[in-house]
């Protein structure tokens, strides 16, 4: 018999990833939702709702950490259809504005259905009475109407940590109506940028015909009544103060000087992603390597240091986005390196977050170029770090940091010419500007750190409690 928590979260994967080592079964993963929401979980004595990431894992809840674990299997069937297909298939390509295909497929979507309603039943069955559920992203957008049908006398909030299109891309999808729906069964619905709560509201009114107004949606309900959903901007950030006290530490400090001295005397470009089709990276590659070929960049002055994290391996769009990269990369360093001198240095690897603040430390430039991001986490881990008050952010206007980080030299990514010459500004323009724009991106870092962000949300998710009740 377990007992059910007042507070329970439901992602799609666990905050601890699976190991092969039976003395070690779990890790912590290091994602920034588990530290933002640690406190909240401890004080509200909670429970965590989600996949262990590895086929047919039918384990019992457990503690980790002082974490109640709650795992929901998925079957290889359902991570293909799911998880590979649904989610990152469809929804994934569709909500990134269409910048891949999306693929439609009636299996996936039952699949999706089928998958959402069991994370349904778990959060059910592990939440107390009266007590508050907070759902996460866009693996799980039916599970707020399931569980309110299942547990009217629950609280629900639901965060969506990737864009929502425009009206324009979002009818496309077949089961429109079901997943605003689904979405309409939490209290508090919250997106990354007021556009995005605008696109979902007027999705709403159009496919829906529900009254919207300043981000209050009234929905019918089956008494013949309204009640009131919320749509709103809740701004994700980072845990800030853990990546300065990172990037304070000697070890680290250290690991930095280690790594600037390894490249050589040369300005370090940085990027770092998940190997993904929305991050922009070959526009990033095509920029740097027109430089170098054009002469106003050269291997004994500059690197790009590239870290793209492997995901998502097994779909096809990745698979090809792997392929065309790594033939990119190829191409520049075959074509710029010198002896002792690469263009790019590339890593498909992952790493700690300790190596991770290293690197941000050693590197003159950080190039942040997506074609469409949520937020751009990275973009915020980079300007935490560098308590030195040294480096260049270049930022893309269409992820969701760019809302937030005005100084950071900004780029459209579709357009060449201005990437190029972002990507000179980032290593020429005279420190006095670096600095004052540093400066501000620091500040703007640290108004909005990540529990401000849960705690934002959480008020709200609380105040809608009491209107319902
Ligand atoms: C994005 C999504 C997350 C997801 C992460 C990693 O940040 O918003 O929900 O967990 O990518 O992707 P993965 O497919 O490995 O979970």
């Amino acid at each position: 018999m377990t007992v059910a928590a007042d507070f329970v979260v439901v992602s799609n994967r666990l905050p601890v990833d699976r190991t092969d080592d039976d003395a070690e079964p779990w890790r912590r993963s290091p994602g920034g939702l588990v530290t933002a929401l640690d406190p909240v979980m401890r004080s509200a004595d909670g429970a965590w709702v989600g996949w262990g990431g590895k086929a047919d894992l039918d384990v019992p809840p457990f503690e980790f950490d002082g974490l109640r674990l709650v795992p929901v299997p998925l079957s290889t069937d359902e991570i293909q259809l799911y998880y590979e297909g649904f989610s990152n298939d469809t929804i994934w390509p569709l909500y990134h504005d269409v910048i891949a295909a999306p693929t439609y497929h009636r299996a996936w979507w039952d699949s999706y259905v089928k998958v959402n309603r069991r994370f349904a039943e778990a959060a059910s069955e592990h939440t107390a009475e009266g007590g508050t559920v907070w759902v996460h992203d866009y693996q799980l957008q039916l599970v707020p109407k399931m569980l309110r049908e299942l547990r009217p006398d629950l609280t629900i909030g639901y965060f969506h940590h990737i864009p929502f299109p425009a009206y324009g891309i979002y009818a496309q999808l077949p089961w429109r109506r079901q997943v605003l729906e689904g979405l309409l069964g939490a209290d508090v619905i919250g997106f990354q940028r007021v556009a995005d709560a605008g696109n979902f509201a007027r999705a709403v009114r159009r496919q829906l015909g529900f009254d919207t107004k300043a981000g209050a949606i009234a929905v019918p309900t089956e008494d013949g009544g309204r009640r009131t959903a919320i749509a709103r901007a809740y701004p994700i950030s980072i845990d800030v103060a853990s990546y300065e006290d990172l990037a304070r530490r000697p070890d680290i400090r250290a690991r930095a000087a280690e790594i600037r001295e390894s490249l050589g005397d040369r300005k370090i470009l940085l990027g770092v992603d998940r190997l993904d089709y929305t991050k922009g990276i070959r526009h990033r590659l095509k920029a740097y390597g027109e430089l170098l070929a054009d002469g106003r960049l050269s291997v004994h002055d500059v690197i790009l240091v590239q870290v793209a994290s492997p995901s998502r391996e097994r779909v096809e769009t990745y698979k090809q986005l792997r392929d065309e990269i790594e033939l990119t990369v190829g191409r520049i360093n075959g074509d710029a390196d010198e002896l002792g001198y690469s263009a790019i240095q590339y890593l498909h690897h992952s790493y700690p977050r300790e190596e991770m603040v290293a690197l941000y430390l050693a590197a003159d430039a950080m190039l942040v170029t997506a074609l469409r991001d949520g937020m751009n986490l990275v973009a915020k881990e980079y300007v935490a770090s560098r308590v030195d008050g040294g480096g260049a952010l270049v930022l893309s206007e269409f992820t969701g940091a760019a809302d937030e980080l005005t100084h950071a030299i900004k780029v459209n990514p579709h357009d060449i010419v201005g990437l190029k010459e972002a990507i000179l500004q980032s290593i020429e323009l005279p420190a006095r500007d670096l600095d004052r724009r540093m400066r501000a991106l620091r500040r703007r870092v640290r108004e909005n750190d990540v529990a401000k962000w849960s705690q934002r949300f959480l008020t709200d998710l609380s105040a809608a409690r009491r209107d319902g009740a």
